[in-house]
């Protein structure tokens, strides 16, 4: 142990380190100073930034004694008492905190340019944060609040926060309102769920399989039971009660034993809980695993030929949706253009700032806590419970401040192999992903190939809408089912079209699993499909916008899927708003590209589509939300939900909603949110 001296927050301290260790986690872990976020871990995006010597630096890779003799200010630093400084308040005023992930890092990265220049230009601003990364894609208000900030402190009369429309019929709704939970976010007290921890906590690591395709034949985990400090190492073998979790098909196995297929490379093999995460990842490399490897399937039309390796026992199709309406045949044969493209998207990460974390401790009355940023915290409930052989209601899931989600939160990550360990072991546990396993571990958006083809009239009217989707849902089912079967209801696009034939094949392959992300399958199909109407314009020689505007679903017209919409389709009028303001901006000709001036190797140009969702996960699945209120004798109100606050303002929602409804001050409502035992259940996002 050495120790390095200097002054954090105005206060001289001593510090003791490991040689090695990052500032990072000499604030977080044994300072407490947790508002300092580790997100990449690999100098890439920012959220761990403090100021050393007043100058931004990444803390995730600033070695401890790099520190010794500086000053070095957190976030929790910046205000004075109860008074925030006026970027905390312009955060909050001009709606920059979302989830509030990378908030700390924004914030000092902009003391630290307005210290620099106290009237910064927007381009400087960009410029200044532009490795400070927001993924929930606050930017412009960010901008705005940094601008605000540097208004307020040169005594400048400050910009206005953006305001809504409002209905005056209202009181709060339309309103704007401090977000309740934003002057947390800002100050650093906000408490994600690797923020906490509790006397006496293990450290837990994940064996993953790092190969596609295999059966295992042998895991020894002798030699790292042997190490110093390690308290348990759980196998298959070990768990008590049902080996496969799943949200809609349990088919995903906890962990992957002797004799039992891995199918991707980031299946769990085993669990190691340890007193310090150093011991639990040495516990991991001394853990001997044997393979006897197969071939392995990574695309998924090749997954649906007959030869193909087969992913799951039921082979590898997970399902197939049709969709068929007027007949298909004769709606080609009256076409006098035909158009058949073939489009394909790629997989991607959620890539949301905070990694998965999850914390689990044996409780006196013999039931199992769980801490965790999820979006479905009673799935996790009776996931958990079923593999650790408990009832449901031995299960306390307890949720944390999450850092973003986009629906790479809805699955199980390390809540159940924590609760299993902490079970084993009878003490906390902690089990922190890093960025790495994060992104080998988690679902993904579903990569697709979706062939399109269109027949149409001369004058631009669709008569015909063929499409074949296959989806690449992974090695196992994860939201698959809903996704892909938002993805085929989409997938002919907001249009009157008389006749119409849908197939679509969710398979099963050896990549990561395919689940839920913002647009939730609409968006693969939104790609295609307004890719081949920008086709058929080009083909029939007629204007992009156009072809939208003739074929656009009205009221009394029916979607795809045979709804028939009776009331507020406000398609045609969007399509003419959003016609005008681009001709506005552009000056008309928004499709020809033109040079970027001053820059004559760019060329720029505009895009149109026109794009539709659903809400609700619809076909039978059980997609519900419950909330309760209650009227305290003081006067108070308390709103509660397990639905999850991801960044999206559900807190500042049900508060105004309460206000609004019970005619009460809207600072007398409280929000309790995603805790198992006090909030009824939300469903999913
Ligand atoms: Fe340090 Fe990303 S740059 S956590």
């Amino acid at each position: 142990m050495s120790t390095i001296h200097c002054t954090i927050n105005g206060a001289s301290r001593e510090v003791d380190y490991e040689p090695g260790e990052m500032l990072s986690d000499v604030l977080r872990y044994r300072l407490g100073l947790t508002g300092t976020k580790v997100s990449c871990e690999e100098s890439e995006c920012g959220a761990c930034t403090v100021l050393l010597n007043g100058r931004p630096v990444l803390s995730c890779n600033l070695p401890a004694e790099k520190a010794d003799g500086r000053d070095i200010l957190t976030i929790e630093g910046l205000q004075v008492g109860d008074l925030l400084h006026p970027l905390q308040q312009a955060f909050i005023q001009h709606g920059a905190v979302q989830c509030g992930f990378c908030s700390p890092g924004q914030i000092l990265t902009a003391f630290a340019l307005l210290q620099d220049d106290p009237s910064p230009s927007e381009a400087r601003i960009r410029e200044a944060l532009k490795d400070t990364l927001c993924r929930c894609g606050a930017y412009p208000r960010i901008i705005s609040a940094v601008q605000a900030a540097a208004q307020s402190m040169n005594g400048q009369p400050t910009m206005p926060a953006p305001a809504p429309e409002t209905d005056s019929r209202a009181k709060y709704v339309g309103q704007v309102v401090e977000r309740p939970d934003a002057r947390a976010k800002v100050t650093g007290a906000a408490k994600f769920a690797d923020d906490l921890s509790f006397p006496g906590m293990l450290y837990a690591r994940v064996l993953r399989a790092g190969v596609p395709h295999a059966v295992i034949s042998l895991i020894d985990t002798e030699d790292a039971l042997a190490l110093e400090g390690v308290q348990a190492v759980l196998t298959a073998a070990d768990i008590p009660g049902q080996i496969n979790h799943g949200l809609i098909y349990q088919d995903w196995p906890t962990l992957v034993g002797v004799g039992e297929k891995v199918r991707y490379e980031g299946d769990a093999i085993a669990l190691v809980a340890a007193e310090s995460p150093l011991a639990a990842a040495q516990a991991i490399g001394r853990i001997k695993v044997e393979f006897d490897p197969l071939q392995p399937v990574t695309d998924p039309v090749l997954a649906h030929k007959a030869d193909a390796p087969q992913v799951q026992v039921g082979g590898n199709l997970l399902k197939h949706f049709k969709i068929s309406k007027g007949d298909i045949e004769l709606g080609f044969e009256s076409a006098e253009v035909v158009l058949d493209e073939v489009y394909h998207t790629p997989t991607m990460d959620h890539l949301f700032m905070e990694p998965e974390c999850s914390l689990a401790r044996p409780t006196k009355d013999g039931r199992i806590e769980v801490y965790v940023g999820s979006q479905i915290p009673y799935s996790d409930r009776d996931q958990i419970s079923a593999v650790l052989g408990l009832e449901p209601e031995q299960v306390h899931v307890i949720g944390t401040t999450i850092g973003g989600g986009f629906g790479g939160k809805e699955d199980i990550a390390g809540q159940i192999h924590a609760a299993l360990l902490a079970q084993a072991t009878q003490r906390p546990v902690k089990l922190l992903y890093d960025r790495h396993e994060s992104l080998l571990a988690h679902p993904k958006r579903h990569a697709t190939q979706i062939r399109v083809r269109l027949g149409a009239k001369r004058n631009g009217q669709l008569v015909a809408a063929q499409t074949e989707l296959y989806g690449d849902t992974g090695a196992y089912a994860s939201l698959g089912d809903k996704v892909m079967g938002r993805a085929t209801t989409h997938s002919a696009g907001p249009y009157v079209i008389p006749n119409v034939k849908s197939d679509c094949y969710a398979m099963y392959t050896n990549n990561p699993p395919a689940g839920a992300f913002r647009g939730f399958g609409a968006l693969q199909s939104a790609f295609a499909i307004e890719s081949a109407m920008d086709e058929l314009a080009h083909k029939l020689g007629l204007d992009p916008i156009e072809l939208r505007r003739i074929n656009a679903l009205r009221e009394g017209t029916a979607t795809n899927t045979g709804q028939v919409l009776r009331e507020s389709v406000g398609l045609s009028e969007c399509i003419a708003k959003v016609e005008q303001r681009l001709h506005e901006v552009t000056g008309g000709d928004p499709f020809t590209p033109k040079e970027v001036p001053g820059q004559p190797h760019l060329r720029r140009a505009w895009g149109f589509a026109t794009v539709f969702k659903n809400t609700g996960l619809g076909e039978g699945a059980d997609d519900k939300a419950e909330a309760e209120v209650e009227l305290f004798r003081d006067g108070t109100i308390e709103a509660r939900t397990s639905s999850a606050e991801i960044g999206q303002g559900l807190v500042t929602v049900l508060q105004i909603l309460a206000a609004e409804e019970l005619a009460a001050p809207i600072e007398t409502v409280r929000v309790l949110l995603s805790d198992t035992d006090k909030t009824p259940d939300g469903g999913p996002t």
